[in-house]
């Protein structure tokens, strides 16, 4: 369906977002040049990494707009050179250090386009003396919400059970989010690390929450 066939580029598998090359300040994403329409409601992918998972919502849905942001850039390059031969016009990538920056790139974000947010698998940081590390922390929390547009959604996934806890309770701590019921992925599409979960019959932990406030 997708023409992806560039060689898959060789990348570091982890990255440090501590080290101070990843301490950037990024320009803010002029969101009137990404996309054809502007004005369509957005979804934004934090860790996107190949970018697989967007490139098939923007093909399903071109009545929405897709922004994944990555830390790893020749990921980013690549995924855009993939989108560009695909002809999306609803879909960009940006390099950007989550976990320190989104909120400098989200700057000029229309107010009430950003509509759904998704975290899978974004952590390879499993040891405690590497915690520092992870991508949720409150003040990626406190961005995304005051970004999100009321009802607006954020869905979680990982297969890791004690950093879905932890995830799960720093959104739960913000005061302007609900947890909404969920008995399985609501997207069409599954990433490439939840297929390969998947694909090894294990579990995955899953949540959602609405902004009400
Ligand atoms: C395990 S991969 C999962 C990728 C994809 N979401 C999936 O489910 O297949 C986690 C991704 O998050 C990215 N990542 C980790 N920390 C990040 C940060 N601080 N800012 C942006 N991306 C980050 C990693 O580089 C990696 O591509």
């Amino acid at each position: 369906m997708f023409s992806t066939d560039m060689a898959r580029i060789r990348i570091h598998q982890h990255v440090n977002p501590l080290a101070p090359y990843f301490r950037f300040v990024p320009q803010p994403i002029e969101f009137q040049t990404i996309f054809a329409d502007p004005k369509l409601p957005l979804h934004l992918d934090i860790g996107s990494a190949r970018g697989r998972f967007l490139l098939k919502m923007a093909a399903i849905k071109p009545d929405w707009n897709f922004l994944g942001v990555e830390i790893r850039e020749p990921l980013v390059e690549e995924a855009n050179k993939i989108r560009d031969e695909n002809n999306l016009t609803n879909l960009h990538y940006e390099f950007c250090n989550a976990t320190f920056a989104l909120d400098k790139s989200l700057k000029n974000l229309p107010a009430d386009v950003l509509q759904t947010v998704t975290v899978q698998f974004p952590d390879p940081w499993y040891k405690k003396k590497h915690a520092k590390r992870r991508m949720v922390k409150n003040n990626l929390v406190e961005t995304v919400v005051r970004h999100l547009k009321f009802n607006g959604r954020i869905f979680i996934q990982t297969d890791v059970d004690f950093l879905a806890e932890e995830m799960f309770a720093t959104f739960k701590a913000d005061g302007n989010l609900r947890e909404c019921e969920i008995n399985e992925n609501p997207f069409p599409v599954k990433t490439e690390r939840e297929a390969a979960v998947e694909g090894k019959d294990l579990p995955v932990f899953r949540r959602m929450f609405e902004k009400i406030a």
